[in-house]
């Protein structure tokens, strides 16, 4: 991880178990609070967010404090891009300043890796574009082995805007690592055939009820109203045939979990019935944000 975290695509299984693996040292025993240390004791982190977050800019911060670190969060309008500075520029000053690492989210895919051409400071990608969004697909992951206790061989529907979608990209490149059955679903204007390329083991249907059928974890993903240049679906009609009602748990294996990686749109993609449910893991992959993120602060800067 010299140059930070970019991206799944490009991680080995192995380190990816690694990650996963130390995650669950950092998770805090149900009901107990998450412990402190200083692994990274003296190292700065800055947090630079070009677009809206809640969960991820949050946890990360949280997650560089529980290490010990010193951490400084900076969104777009509160910085100087929004004097006119360039990315290039901001990131030079801010590389200037020499911090220990940048945790960055951007809109345009492929920024993270542009700059980590250039800068000697390692990145890491919370967020690019409709590419990529590892830190999401670990605590995908680590949840996901909590609840069903492996990765191998299950059989996950992931549904929704597929095709503005990181969250969806970096859970294939993940998933498929582990012999994962990957179904892809949503209305055919938001699911590209060539996702089907994307890894073996990935099937695409426009069915939400063929997608479920005995799935072991729903994957649920938000329509990303903006990132999308054609007229939206009308929230009624997209729930009728793509939301997440409790009729549709039943057609999944029976302990099927129900994953959302947030913020989530009630009565679009998902039933309140459901997202509240005793099947849903929703507030575990906000919580497991924090320990995947602590073990992926700790990888990168104690290289
Ligand atoms: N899942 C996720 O990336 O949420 P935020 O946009 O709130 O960070």
């Amino acid at each position: 991880m010299k140059s930070g975290l970019l991206g799944i695509e490009g991680l080995s299984r192995t380190h990816i178990d690694a990650i996963l693996a130390r995650s669950h040292d950092f998770q805090p025993p149900p009901h107990e609070p998450f412990k402190r240390f200083e692994i990274l004791k003296g190292k700065t982190i800055v947090n630079l967010f070009f677009e809206a977050s809640t969960r991820t800019r949050t946890s990360f911060e949280i997650a560089a404090k529980r290490l010990g670190a010193d951490v400084l969060s900076i969104t777009a309008s509160a910085s100087s891009v929004s004097k006119g500075e360039s990315l290039v520029d901001t990131l030079n000053t801010l590389g200037a300043m020499r911090p220990d690492a940048i945790v960055m989210r951007h809109s345009a895919s492929g920024a993270p890796h542009f700059l980590s051409r250039y800068l000697p400071v390692p990145i890491i990608n919370a967020g690019d574009g409709t590419h990529e969004h590892p830190t999401q697909a670990l605590l995908d992951a680590r949840t996901i082995l909590d609840r069903c206790q492996t990765l191998d061989n299950l059989r996950i529907a992931i549904i929704g805007d597929i095709a503005h979608s990181r969250v969806a990209r970096s859970n294939i490149y993940l998933l498929s690592k582990y012999g994962v059955q990957i179904v892809l679903c949503g209305p055919a204007s938001l699911l590209p055939s060539e996702m089907k390329q994307m890894a073996p083991g990935v099937e695409l249907t426009s069915d939400m009820r063929e997608a479920i059928r005995d799935v072991d974890v729903i994957m649920m993903l938000r329509v990303q109203l903006e990132r999308q240049h054609e007229a939206a679906f009308p929230a009624d009609e997209y729930f009728s045939f793509y939301g997440l009602r409790p009729e549709h748990i039943s057609l999944a294996k029976p302990n099927v979990i129900v994953m959302h990686p947030g913020p989530i749109n009630r009565g679009r993609e998902i039933s309140s019935e459901v997202a509240d449910s005793q099947r849903s893991a929703i507030l575990n992959q906000v919580e497991n944000g924090i320990a995947v993120r602590m073990a992926v602060l700790e990888r990168v800067l104690r290289q």
